[in-house]
């Protein structure tokens, strides 16, 4: 098998390129260096800068490649930009899939994993998120996931080929300080960029009907994440057909318990100052993992401790 892993060198795109070559598959990688790092990649790993709109590209490299199957992460992921610039999210993570499914389909690619996430589920009233639970995108980010995933069912069915959708949940940590996430779009790096300023971490609302009364939250580490991938390729071979999994924990997390477990990995406990809730921030986001375990035979095996020691190292090399 020949994998060619799109945004691979992004943050998690890095992840499962290493956990793909160090289980043996052949990897490539195309990104367009829009927000990867070359150097995340391992050396053996042939890396092509382009991007996933470009078709002719797209063709080939998958036919000098001899690819056999495709892991597609390149999408722009903020959803904050999402909302004030939908359009671009719509024609670079949507464009783009089609451009690839068609190459995919023209090559006679036979296996398409995809990258989705838990946004595609918007803030279900629910203790615990299962594939079935009705999905209702609130920002374009999300809507992007959600047609993409509709897209790569059909293209499926219409040329054959054999898919994996994957919902990841809140994805955090490192498998090594150089390969950590520089940007500063979720809990754990917004709150070690407080610290580094001398700043209190905040914490958006604590009235929301949970045990603390901050958000809970599904953590996954994301070298479980990238063994989920391998997970998932290996499914992929010799079956037919079309899956959908969330990939998370299956354990809540608050808010505030994160904080406190940042406080002391770092040795910064100052207390976090509690701010009105944001718009649209749903009070519990867990998944069920069960599905994930029976299909994929994969299951987390890190907790939230190692997430947040692997993602200071890596926050420490990167901001020193
Ligand atoms: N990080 C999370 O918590 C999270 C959660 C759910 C889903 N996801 C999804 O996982 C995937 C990877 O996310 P990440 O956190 O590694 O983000 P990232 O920004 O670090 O990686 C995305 C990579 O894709 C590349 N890229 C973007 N647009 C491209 C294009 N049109 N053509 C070629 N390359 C392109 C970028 O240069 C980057 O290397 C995305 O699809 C994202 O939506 C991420």
């Amino acid at each position: 098998m020949t994998w060619l892993i799109t945004g691979g060198a992004g943050y998690i795109g890095a992840h499962v390129a290493r956990a793909m070559t160090g289980a043996g598959e052949r990897v490539l990688v195309l990104d367009d260096l829009s927000a990867g790092v070359p150097a995340r990649l391992p050396a053996d790993v042939p890396l092509m800068r382009g991007s996933s709109l470009d078709g002719g590209l797209l063709k080939r490299v998958l036919a000098e490649h001899a690819v056999t199957g495709v892991v597609h992460l390149a999408a722009r992921k903020q959803v904050a930009e999402s909302v004030a610039q939908p359009t671009r999210y719509y024609q670079e993570n949507l464009g783009g899939l089609a451009t690839l499914l068609e190459a995919v389909a023209e090559a006679g690619v036979e296996r398409f994993l995809f990258s989705s996430s838990a946004a595609v589920y918007g803030n279900p009233d629910v203790e615990l998120i299962t594939e079935e639970t009705p999905c209702a995108p609130v920002n374009p980010y999300g809507e992007t996931k959600l047609a993409g995933e509709w897209l790569v069912r059909a293209a499926g069915q219409a040329h054959g080929i054999s898919t994996v959708c994957l919902r990841y949940f809140n994805v955090a940590g490192a498998a090594a300080p150089e390969l950590a996430d520089t940007g500063v779009f979720n809990i754990v790096p917004m709150v070690f960029d407080r610290l580094t300023r001398g700043e209190a971490p905040r914490i958006f609302g604590d009235d929301y009907p949970t045990p603390d009364g901050t958000c809970v939250r599904d953590y996954i580490h994301v070298s479980d994440l990238a063994e989920a991938h391998l997970a998932a390729a290996r499914h992929l071979s010799g079956r037919s057909g079309a899956l959908t999994v969330n990939i998370g924990r299956g354990a809540g997390v608050s808010v505030r318990e994160m904080v406190t477990v940042i406080g002391e990995v770092t040795g910064d406990r100052r207390p976090a100052v509690v701010e009105p809730r944001r718009p649209g921030d749903a009070p519990v986001s867990v998944a069920s993992a069960a599905r994930a375990a029976e299909t994929l035979g994969w299951s987390a095996r890190r907790g939230v401790r190692e997430m947040i020691d692997s993602a200071w190292r890596g926050w420490l090399l990167h901001h020193r």
